[in-house]
């Protein structure tokens, strides 16, 4: 399967705009030994032709604009996205739904708990309906009951995906922010069944138990939350007062943090950082923390960035 990363950063993006964090500062006026990051978005084909958009990023016009394989080829009217797929229903991975209206109608796979959530606080379903009948959605059945589901994409000919229950955090215009339940977030472990190679897809990961690290050792390439370096990471740099833990991310740094965790997959593991927020140290490539995470042999992804598997 091919990977295309569209947006690596997590929300905000780096810079964010009203940000005067060092590393937005830094970034912004080019001092900084970094690349600029839109928002978390990627995409994933088994024929290189048709693409599955994993989440709908407010950047997504640049990003398509950036990626020729997304690009019209055939009809008067084309793109290489033929679906969307959303891990959550954060504002950085469905509000790209609305510059994709002119594409309606759209499949798009979510679980029921996103898509209740994008049929009420965050109404884009219905609120498409106006644009050539909308959102078509394809229901990823993970609840109370099932915490894994496997499906296939149509657009995506040989892949079975596995959406994985994971514990993150319902978005804050959500009846259930600080409570989620399973549906509001999922991992996806997608298997090439021609290669035998499988890929896991995690931005949003809170907490890991030995289901979820199961899935994880199951991966030859594991693409996985990047967001924060200390969980205080945002009240140490004076911009908010949210921890890693509020927000439904695990830091990477610290006693089971995520590098913990990554250093025991398999060694032959190839292990990626994605959804980067601008805070995080591991952006500025000359920093202690990126030296780090190279001697560890963990890749942080970038805008542009391909993989195959
Ligand atoms: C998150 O991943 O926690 C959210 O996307 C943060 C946000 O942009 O509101
Ligand atoms: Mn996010
Ligand atoms: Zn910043």
């Amino acid at each position: 399967m091919q990977v295309l990363v569209l947006g690596a950063a997590a929300g905000g993006g780096f810079p964010q705009w009203n940000c005067n964090c060092r590393l937005c500062l830094g970034v912004r006026r080019g001092e900084l030994a970094a690349r600029p990051r839109t928002q978390s978005s990627i995409a994933i084909s088994s024929d290189g032709e048709r693409w599955l958009l994993c989440n709908a990023s407010p950047d997504i016009r640049t990003q398509l604009a950036a990626n020729p394989e997304l690009h019209p080829r055939k009809v008067p009217r084309d793109s290489g996205v033929a679906a969307v797929l959303l891990v959550d229903g954060q504002i950085d991975h469905v509000t790209g739904l609305l510059s994709l209206r002119e594409g309606c109608p759209l499949d798009v796979w979510c679980t029921p708990n996103v898509h209740q959530d994008l049929s009420s606080g965050f109404p884009l379903f219905p609120m498409l309906e106006h644009w050539q009948g909308g959102l078509a959605w394809q229901s990823i059945g993970i609840d109370e009951a099932h915490l894994e589901a496997t499906f296939e994409v149509p657009a995506c000919p040989g892949l079975s995906f596995t959406a994985v229950s994971l514990t993150s955090n319902a978005p804050p215009y959500s009846p259930r922010r600080g409570a989620p339940t399973p549906g509001d977030n999922i991992g996806l472990l997608i298997e090439d069944r021609r290669q035998g190679t499988r890929l896991f897809y995690a931005p949003g990961l809170g907490q890991l138990d030995d289901r979820v690290r199961g899935y994880l050792a199951r991966a030859d390439c594991v693409l996985v939350d990047g967001t924060l370096w200390h969980d205080d990471e945002l009240i140490r740099a004076g911009v908010g007062q949210a921890t890693g833990r509020d927000m439904g991310h695990l830091a990477l740094a610290g006693e089971d943090g995520l590098l913990e965790e990554l250093g025991a997959l398999p060694a032959a593991t190839r292990r990626v950082l994605i959804h980067i927020n601008n805070t995080n140290p591991i952006l500025d490539e000359r920093s202690e923390e990126h030296a780090t995470l190279t001697a560890a042999g963990i890749e942080v992804a970038h805008d542009g960035m391909r993989l195959k598997v």
